[in-house]
């Protein structure tokens, strides 16, 4: 028995009060110990006093003992937190408010899947914070999240606060490698496949940048999901994206995809810039052989695509050991000094220039 299976049944556990959300996603639960045949669960509760107090601790009681091995014991707690929020007056559209002191939102998209999207993304937001901005990634793939394991982060659930309108919550996103984190990975049950469809899965991945107090950042990263159906276009057109970052592998089957990639954000009703493209996997390097380069889907095939389409070849990332085992370690290579490392440093410096020169 571990504290993330004990999250897990709680988010079996709803709130009557509010509209039946869990109260894993209402960011209720403070704190789960797990020691040896004990289960301790704190509950917060605001200060206004909750008529349903005493019914979620039953319940939150009785989910554990149903699922728990015989003989646990079970201790529920609760305290009381002042949510304090921070109110601003006049504001009609809560969502666009709270991206509001965000100066820079960049897509991370591509048409294809299993470029390196995440990789990239979550590199990317590193180095800026490395170089001092202030960043913050949402990541909107509701069907394959990848950033809680990525940082290492799987088993967070972000709190939430009461915001200006009624009923509607905010997330405080969660804090590591100075970077603000946001994922819907972060509500789901430890290893539930996530099935949402069409506009639920909008609507889902929409909050996740529009329903989050990210607070005062340079740039705001948005781990696209791979493809570039109606997700896509929703996503880019309700939310103030300023431009995008297209990620490729050198392969020419790629080709086909980048060019949807592109073309979605040039669509005349999006018209977004690409600030350029991201050749991942560029060559193969052994771990052994650092100095050895293998060309294995093809010699600058990104920056040809790169030229064909008319944008800027922002860097090339070799494919390496470490950049796959950092990323499953949820320790991205970006936080060290190894070469490439350095790549996505420069990565994110090449970037913060294309943003601020393009016209
Ligand atoms: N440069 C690289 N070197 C080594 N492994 C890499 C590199 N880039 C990505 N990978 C690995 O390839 C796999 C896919 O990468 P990633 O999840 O970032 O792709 P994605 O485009 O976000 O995929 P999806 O389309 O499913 O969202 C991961 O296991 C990742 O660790
Ligand atoms: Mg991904």
């Amino acid at each position: 028995m571990t504290e993330k299976e004990v999250f897990g049944w709680l988010c079996e556990v709803v709130h009557p009060g509010k509209d039946d959300k869990d109260i894993v996603s209402l960011g209720m639960v403070e704190e789960v110990v797990v020691d040896k045949g004990k289960v301790t669960v704190t509950l917060s509760f605001p200060k206004r006093p909750d008529p349903l107090k005493n019914y979620l601790v039953g319940a939150v009681r009785a989910a554990v003992y149903r699922q728990a091995p015989g003989g646990t014991e079970v201790e529920v707690k609760t305290v009381v937190k002042d949510p304090a929020p921070e109110k601003k007056k006049g504001v009609q559209d809560l969502g666009l408010e709270q991206v509001g002191s965000v100066a820079h939102i960049i897509g991370i998209a591509s048409g294809k899947g299993g470029v390196g999207k995440s990789t990239v993304a979550v590199n990317l937001a590193i180095a800026l914070a490395r170089l001092g901005y202030k960043v913050g990634l949402a990541d909107a793939d509701v069907y394959g999240p990848s950033v809680p394991i990525m940082t290492d982060t799987e088993g967070e659930v972000p709190e939430a606060e009461p915001g200006e309108e009624e009923g509607k919550e905010l997330f405080i996103p969660i804090e590591k490698y100075g970077v603000k984190w946001m994922s819907i990975g972060y509500f789901a049950q430890p290893g539930q496949a996530l099935i949402w469809r069409g506009p639920m899965a909008c609507s889902a991945l929409k909050q996740m940048i529009l329903q989050v107090k990210w607070g005062v950042l340079d740039f705001l990263l948005v781990d696209m999901p791979p493809g570039t159906g109606d997700i896509h276009i929703s996503l880019v057109n309700d939310i103030p994206m300023e431009g995008a970052v297209i990620v490729t592998t050198p392969q020419p089957v790629a080709l086909a995809d980048v060019e949807k990639g592109v073309n979605m954000f040039r669509n005349p009703s999006i018209n977004r810039p690409i600030f350029g493209l991201v050749e991942n996997m560029a060559w193969f390097t052994p771990e052994e052989h650092p100095e050895e380069k293998y060309y294995i889907f093809g010699k600058d095939g990104g920056a040809g695509m790169a030229e064909r389409f008319g944008i800027g070849l922002l860097g090339q990332i070799p494919l390496v050991q470490s950049i796959r085992e950092a990323g499953d370690a949820g320790e991205p290579v970006a936080l060290g000094t190894r070469p490439d490392s350095l790549a996505f440093l420069d990565l994110a410096r090449k970037l913060v220039d294309a943003i601020m020169h393009i016209d």
